[in-house]
């Protein structure tokens, strides 16, 4: 993938003598931060089909959880924009794949879908909710796609091994089965903080408080330097960590702790809320580097693949919820995003149409661009805009005029009726779910397993 773009990109240097147009980005200006959200978003759009006759909406059969960053990415715009230009195809996509059981696991995909990807599409019907996207009229709530998930995944909490936890992949045939993540465990708590918040149901803060609290007292989180690990084997019950860092991780710790201290005010959310912003500053804004956010694992060798692309856009969509919801987090958060848009205004100057590339730290077009650039880059833009609006409205509730109707009893039907598995494919492996770590090989496994997955 990298060397396909670069070769795109010098062709088209060639072709056009190096025609760069540069995104005039003012951090005062707030119209200027809309333009080039406006331009990312539309330049994310082009890579998007599933509006069109045949296709399948949200659908990439490859990457199935990069509908859900896709969506997330169009929520947080119109959110901090106003611009609902794509909400009817973010409502069409977001509706068609909660699956006729309305809870996102659909057998389509069933040979490589992990807890983690099917958490991202709760995380962008629980964000629906917040936003106040209407209702679709004959489907699914977007609060109840959300319970949906929730009631699928405590489902599969899992007590066999590590005391506790939701394993990374979710059937016995893959290889993520035998692993806890953070991604997934954070994910699954962050989804039951929102919904303890949305609805100010106790069950939902009881999950929460569960699933932070086994998090701490395992490898995965350390809730005394906030280092956050990627993923622990359970075939030693969990013992050694691969310690591997990405935003991701923290983000979805750090984005759910945000909810629990908005709806309980409790000094130890806000207590883990500093502790994250804490580390992850030190570990992914590297003054070395100019400051701005960076995927410190595979953007300086260049390696990252598509999924890793997506995190820093997750990332910067957490910190800016988080300057919301825990308003005495705003003035370290701001500086932060501010770095990071001016750095990633110089990346998307690509091939004479403001494309996008990987590393904004560059603070030029590196070569590469594709979906996952244009969908992290939009985040940031639009992450910025809090600026505009943090001592205002931040995500509603059922109390604050969030109207989506509830079902608590959502999804959880037997996942056997549900999913008869297909057999797996090289293809399937390749895509499978969201590639976190390889510990067995360790680094050199991990790479072999990107490149032959990318
Ligand atoms: C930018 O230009 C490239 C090369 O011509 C093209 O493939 C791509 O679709 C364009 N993107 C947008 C958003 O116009
Ligand atoms: C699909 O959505 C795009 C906007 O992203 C729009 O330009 C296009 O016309 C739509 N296509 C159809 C067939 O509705
Ligand atoms: C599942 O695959 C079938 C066949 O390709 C397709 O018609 C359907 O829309 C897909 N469903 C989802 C949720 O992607
Ligand atoms: C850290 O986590 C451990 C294990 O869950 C817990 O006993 C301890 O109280 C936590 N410490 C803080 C400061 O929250
Ligand atoms: C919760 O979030 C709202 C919306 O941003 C904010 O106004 C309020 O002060 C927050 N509450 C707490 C306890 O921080």
């Amino acid at each position: 993938m990298w060397f396909k773009s670069t070769w795109t990109c010098l062709l088209y240097g060639l072709l056009f003598g190096q025609k760069v147009s540069a995104i005039d980005l003012q951090v005062d200006d707030e119209q200027s931060i809309k333009d080039a959200a406006s331009q990312s978003i539309y330049g994310m759009m082009t890579w998007y089909h599933g509006n069109e006759t045949g296709q399948i909406p949200g659908g990439f059969p490859d990457k199935w959880w990069e509908g859900a960053a896709l969506s997330l990415a169009l929520l947080n715009y119109w959110h901090f924009t106003g611009d609902d230009t794509y909400n009817d195809e973010l409502s069409e996509a977001l509706q068609f794949q909660g699956g006729p059981n309305g809870d996102y696991w659909t057998s389509n995909y069933s040979s490589f879908l992990g807890n983690d990807d099917q958490m991202f599409w709760g995380l962008a019907a629980i964000q629906a909710a917040e936003s106040k996207l209407p209702d679709v009229s004959d489907g699914h709530s977007w609060l109840s796609l959300a319970q949906g998930v929730f009631n699928d995944q405590k489902n599969r909490w899992d007590t066999s091994k590590c005391g506790g936890g939701l394993r990374w992949q979710a059937f016995v045939y893959q290889s993520g089965y035998t692993m806890k993540n953070s991604v997934s465990n954070g994910g699954f708590f962050q989804l039951a903080a929102r919904l303890y918040r949305y609805t100010g149901d106790s069950e939902y803060k009881d999950w929460a408080e569960k699933v932070w609290d086994w998090s701490a007292s395992s490898v995965l989180m350390n809730n005394k330097t906030w280092v956050i690990a990627d993923s622990a084997n359970m075939d030693d019950n969990c013992k050694s960590p691969g310690n591997i860092q990405w935003t991701y991780n923290y983000g979805v710790y750090l984005g759910g702790a945000a909810y629990m201290y908005n709806k309980t005010s409790d000094d130890k959310w806000l207590t883990a809320v500093n502790g994250l912003l804490k580390t992850s500053f030190k570990q992914f804004f590297l003054a070395q580097h100019g400051g701005a956010m960076e995927e410190v694992t595979c953007e300086p060798s260049e390696q990252c693949n598509d999924n890793e692309i997506l995190f820093k856009g997750l990332f910067s969509w957490w910190l800016a919820y988080t300057a919301l919801l825990v308003p005495s987090t705003y003035d370290t958060i701001l500086p932060k995003l501010e770095t990071s848009i001016q750095a990633a205004a110089k990346s998307c100057t690509g091939l004479g149409n403001n494309t996008c590339g990987v590393r904004w730290y560059q603070s030029k077009f590196d070569g590469m661009n594709g979906m996952e650039q244009q969908i992290s880059a939009s985040n940031i833009f639009s992450s910025y805009l809090v600026k505009y609006e943090h001592s205002g409205k931040g995500p509603v509730t059922s109390t604050t005029g969030g109207d989506s109707k509830s079902n608590p009893n959502a999804g959880a039907e037997s996942e056997t009726d549900k999913d008869t598995p297909k057999p797996i494919t090289t293809g399937d492996k390749a895509g499978a779910g969201i590639l976190t770590v390889v510990m067995i090989g360790g680094w050199a496994g991990l790479m072999s397993f990107m490149f032959i997955g990318g």
